[in-house]
């Protein structure tokens, strides 16, 4: 993480904050702000009950999450995405080409593998049993009605205690006591899976949360790996190197050897407490919920730890930029299982999940139906997506102008909308009528083909290309060459509202 604060420092998008700050509220309440902005991360480092400094917002852009993972813009990510579809459905290369990229693969795996230090930088300080003080960290409380302090950016490493492979996730955690929090994963996460287990078998489940690490590993432990691959190499691939490793000081899990703090410590099968209200993504207060009790017993740490972390809630967030990645990262795997999608799209302001815009070639009628059903099942994350808008593959797809054009010109309601009702629905969203039960539409917005039209259709209005480079080229001759084309923010469904707005401020004479 501290490399990562350089190279942000060095590019101007890191700002130090030496004012004394709350973390009650008012920490995350400046941040929020600062992000609206699009501004820097920022470093607090003057935390009110804490002499750890607060690092934030370190995501609060495309651009930071892109550069976080060593890359230059945000079109590498489907490079990325590349080698995760190959992994996904390996087969015989065909062809030289081939057989080169499925060999350089093999070669990042090999080049993945993490890497054990043994005097690692999180073991700089250990405090044990009584030592342990949960209130000397500065845990954010980011919302007025939220039930206590947070870790929001931890990754928390478990093991299945039949196999012993580890599982790294991102779960939030509450602070409940000096020493125990309470940890709030779906029941489909891999801790909640090993705890399952660990109860089967009789046994406490040992669990390790690294705090502080290299936002990379965030990405990493957040991605829903599709394939059965260890998230420690899984990280290494999108590092392009091993990730370094330490073996934890009590309990027998492995984290980053750079974290800044290191908690360790037991869950006991059934053991549960109340968890909540938070304020969550959808921009809503959650329910209270029972949840496991983490005891720790000993924490790790640098001797000068830095404290990452973040907060939930409508976008934009740093969750939300975490999202627009993911989702580039996925593109060419739902491609290799739809071949007929060109692309898709996921507007932040609809949580980069509730609506999907993809684009098909189409080639026979109805085919944006089955586009949309596949959309639907192709990976578990597009579960809770509600609505699926279907185009052409001439619309760009990031584009809402385009988009707001294909639905206003191309759908007639009564044929192009289909509903599927009672469908899995996400229990954190209140719109439906039935928590976890709801429907999802999709709206075809493709030309209508064949027996999807009885008449005739008015011809589209082009210009040749001939004439449209013969004016590219007369651009700066006509005295225009001040004028050019502005590329609309392809993060950005706002886009069209801010020329609104724009367009009602500008006095009508
Ligand atoms: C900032 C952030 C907070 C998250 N909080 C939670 C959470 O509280 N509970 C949860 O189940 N998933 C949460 N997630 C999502 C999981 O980390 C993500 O789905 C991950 O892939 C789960 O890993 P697993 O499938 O190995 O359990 C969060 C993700 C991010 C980026």
């Amino acid at each position: 993480m501290r490399d990562f604060l350089s190279l942000l420092e060095k590019r101007g998008q890191l700002r130090r904050i030496k004012a004394e700050v709350n973390p009650d509220l008012e920490l995350a309440a400046i941040s929020d702000r600062v992000l609206g902005l699009g501004g820097p991360a920022l470093l607090f480092e003057n935390v009110i009950g804490s002499s750890m400094p607060v690092a934030i917002n370190l995501l609060g852009t495309l651009e930071r999450v892109v550069w976080s993972m060593g890359l230059k813009n945000a079109e590498e990510l489907e490079d990325i995405g590349q080698k995760l579809a190959l992994l996904q459905q390996p087969r015989p290369p065909k062809g030289l080409n081939e057989t080169r990229e499925f060999a350089g693969l093999l070669w990042d795996l090999i080049k993945a593998r993490p890497d054990l230090d043994l005097i690692p930088p999180c073991h700089q300080k250990v405090l044990l049993e009584d030592a342990v003080n949960l209130d000397e960290l500065p845990l954010l409380r980011p919302w007025p009605r939220d039930a206590g302090g947070v870790i929001t950016l931890g990754l928390v490493i478990t093991k299945d205690p039949e196999t012993n492979v580890p599982n790294v996730g991102v779960y939030r955690l509450q602070r409940q006591t000096s020493t125990t929090m309470s940890v709030h994963w779906l029941s489909v996460r891999g801790g909640a899976r090993h705890l399952q287990k660990a109860a089967a078998m009789g046994q406490d489940l040992e669990v390790a949360v690294a705090i502080g690490v290299h936002p990379l590993l965030v990405m990493a432990a957040a991605t829903p790996i599709p394939i059965q691959l260890s998230e420690w190499l899984f990280a290494g691939l999108y590092a392009g190197e091993g990730v370094r490793l330490a073996k934890c000081k009590t309990v027998d899990l492995k984290v980053p050897s750079h974290s800044e703090v290191v908690l360790e410590g037991r869950i006991t099968p059934g053991e549960t407490i109340q968890d909540g209200p938070f304020g969550d993504h959808m921009g809503f207060y959650g329910g209270i919920e029972e949840s496991p009790l983490i005891r720790f017993h000993c924490i790790t740490q640098r001797r000068d730890p830095i404290f990452l972390t973040t907060f939930s809630g409508r976008p934009p967030k740093e969750e939300a930029m975490l999202a627009i990645a993911l989702n580039r990262i996925y593109t060419p795997i739902l491609r290799q299982q739809i071949p007929e999608i060109v692309d898709f799209f996921l507007p932040m302001e609809a949580l980069s999940y509730k609506l999907a815009i993809i684009s098909i070639e189409k080639s026979y009628p109805g085919q944006a139906k089955r586009a949309a059903m596949a959309f639907w099942s192709a990976l578990p994350q597009f579960t809770y997506t509600k609505f699926v808008v279907v185009v052409d593959s001439n619309i760009n797809v990031r584009d809402p102008r385009q988009v707001v054009w294909a639905i206003s010109s191309q759908v007639d309601p009564q044929r192009d909308l289909f509903v599927l009702k009672d469908t899995p629905f996400d229990s954190l969203d209140f719109a439906s009528e039935h928590i976890g039960l709801g429907g999802r539409l999709a709206i075809d917005a493709t030309t209508k083909i064949g027996p999807e039209k009885n008449h005739q259709w008015g011809e589209r209005l082009t210009r040749d290309k001939e004439l449209e480079s013969k004016i590219d080229s007369r651009w700066h001759e006509l005295g225009l060459s001040d004028l050019k084309n502005k590329e609309p923010d392809p993060h950005l469904f706002g886009y069209v509202m801010d020329q609104l707005v724009s367009l009602q401020q500008t006095p009508c004479n």
